[in-house]
């Protein structure tokens, strides 16, 4: 018998604890005694278990899994994670947008599909979204975006009106705006559903060759998705739906799956493809680039610890491999930089110390102290250096995902190429992708939301907007609203 069997309570400094149920008072009936420090350690704790929310995409959950290499892909990119075969450890975090952390997993919001690889060359993370595109598509915009999506103000409640006034004004968002208020808006459940890079990022191959690369991770359950009613029902019958049954899942042997393809553009072709394929609110039609498979991604394993294992995971864009890069997006360049500044902020500048975010390859970084810090700095700690310590290698590791560029400082949209149109997109997936009974179900869940507090001088300009999509689908929402505003009494 080990002196810790059976298990007893003891203090966070492992001695054990006389009880877990009395304070250390002067008589019983006497006032507590200051030197009850496992009282105040007690209550000290408590005092400090909350972290902040991440500021978007608070609600969430995640599981550690594996991807699996099945094809050939090594001609377009050199990483090593993704050469033929090779299997690598992971973990992911599916999340809402604009809740927080206790609100109902079945709003109408995009989902966050947070990949963290930890290869033999450091951690690639993928931080994409169940959507393929994004409603802005400069950096600027990002944060008023987020703060039209959740709360107002003066009475810290989500507001309809709000929402309508920022993407009226914001027609770029139109082709996301007509995807996330049609069926794929709400999926069923996490494992239903694909993920997307969104962004367009560049692979490097041996040779150097470079090619631009999005990511469609392609559900193996199949897409399901819920109603407006049925997420409404679900919103409050269970507000955790969604983490339920991805634990749920994986507790049952029922292991997720994706499979990864991906578009290829040759780098070259970037110059004169007809839509700017940097632009975060356009997909590359499948017809001018197809999909090409890759490997399986597989959860199979829970977390034990919440907390530590998927509230502390810290995932960051810019965590791209060799062999891997970004591409001219704005807004992939400015999350390259966003997301280590909030993980400093949120967790902690040694963030990258906590275990589920610690590479599992070696690592020499020159980093050191700082509050928290768990991984031992060894001597030399500058470079360069003549002892023996960490040096750089640029013939094995050259910076070669890069792109050629040249002008004057401005602050401008991107030039317009003759496929660029706010509309085109939104308008495809109307028209070419949905049938009509998923176009009614467009027409009804928009007429709900906007029916739902959007006022003049918003109003108009979200019938406007809707016929610019499409003129049936604008007439449709217009007299929709407008009979419920009647009936109403408005
Ligand atoms: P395709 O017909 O080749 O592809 C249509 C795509 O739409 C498929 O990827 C399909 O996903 C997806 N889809 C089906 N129903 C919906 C829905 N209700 N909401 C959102 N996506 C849906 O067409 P194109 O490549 O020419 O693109 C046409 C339109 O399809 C685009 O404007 C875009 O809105 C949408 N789309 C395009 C994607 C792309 O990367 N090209 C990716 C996703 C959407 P699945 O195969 O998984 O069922
Ligand atoms: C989370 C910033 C665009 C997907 C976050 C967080 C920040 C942020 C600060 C919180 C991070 C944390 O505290 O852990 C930005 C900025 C953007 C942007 C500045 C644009 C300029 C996008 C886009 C996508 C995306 C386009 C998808 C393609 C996510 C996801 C998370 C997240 C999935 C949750 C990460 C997790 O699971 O921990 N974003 N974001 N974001 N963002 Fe973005």
């Amino acid at each position: 018998m080990t002196i810790d069997t059976p298990k007893y309570t003891t203090t966070d400094a492992g001695i054990p604890v006389n009880s877990d149920e009395d304070s250390l008072t002067v008589g019983p009936n006497g006032p507590i005694v200051m030197h009850d420090h496992y009282l105040m350690e007690q209550m000290a704790a408590f005092n400090r278990e909350m972290i902040p929310d991440r500021q978007p995409h608070a609600k969430g959950s995640g599981a550690f899994g594996h991807f699996q290499v099945t094809q050939d892909v090594s001609q377009y990119t050199k990483a090593n994670f993704l050469q033929p075969g090779k299997k690598t450890e992971m973990l992911a975090r599916f999340s809402t947008v604009a809740g927080e952390s206790g609100s109902p997993d079945t709003w109408r919001d995009p989902r966050g599909f947070s990949l963290k690889f930890y290869t033999e060359e450091g951690n690639f993370d993928m931080v994409g979204n169940n959507t393929p595109i994004f409603f802005v598509r400069d950096p600027l915009k990002f944060q008023h975006f987020i703060h039209s999506q959740k709360r107002r103000a003066d009475n810290g409640l989500r507001d309809h009106d709000m929402q309508w006034d920022f993407w009226t004004l914001s027609p770029e968002s139109a082709h996301q705006v007509t995807w996330l208020m049609g069926d794929r808006g709400i999926p069923a459940t996490w494992r239903h559903m694909n993920g997307y890079s969104s962004h367009t990022y560049m692979w490097v191959n041996a040779e150097g060759e470079r090619f631009w690369v999005k990511y469609h991770f392609k559900t193996d359950q199949g897409i399901k998705c819920m109603t407006q009613e049925q997420a409404d029902h679900m919103a409050g019958a269970d507000a955790d739906y969604h983490r339920r049954d991805l634990f749920g899942a994986i507790e049952r042997g029922e292991y997720p799956t994706w499979t990864l393809k991906v578009q290829i553009m040759p780098f070259e072709d970037a110059k004169t493809y007809h839509i700017n394929p940097f632009d975060l609110t356009k997909v590359w039609p499948h017809d001018d680039y197809p999909l090409t498979e890759v490997g399986k991604m597989t959860l199979d394993r829970n977390p034990v610890d919440f907390h530590t294992q998927i509230e502390q995971a810290a995932f960051q864009p810019n965590n791209a491999v060799p062999g891997t890069g970004f591409s001219p997006d704005k807004m992939l360049l400015a999350r390259t930089i966003s997301y280590a500044d909030a993980h400093r902020a949120r967790l902690g500048v040694n963030y990258a110390d906590i275990p589920v975010n610690a590479p599992k390859c070696p690592f020499h970084s020159y980093s050191q102290g700082g509050r928290m810090r768990i991984s031992h700095s060894t001597d030399p700690v500058y470079a360069p250096n003549s002892k023996g310590g960490a040096h750089a290698n640029p013939e094995r590791y050259p910076e070669d995902a890069v792109w050629q560029t040249d002008g004057e400082f401005v602050r401008s949209a991107y030039t317009l190429r003759s496929g660029d149109g706010d509309f085109n997109q939104a308008n495809d997936l109307v028209n070419k992708v949905m049938d009509d009974a998923a176009r009614d179900r467009l027409v009804n869940n928009i007429v709900g939301h906007v029916s739902d507090g959007v006022e003049e001088p918003v109003l108009s300009r979200v019938f406007e907007y809707w016929k610019n999509v499409d003129q049936t689908i604008g007439e449709r929402v217009e007299q929709g609203v407008m009979a419920n505003r009647r009936e109403n009494g408005q």
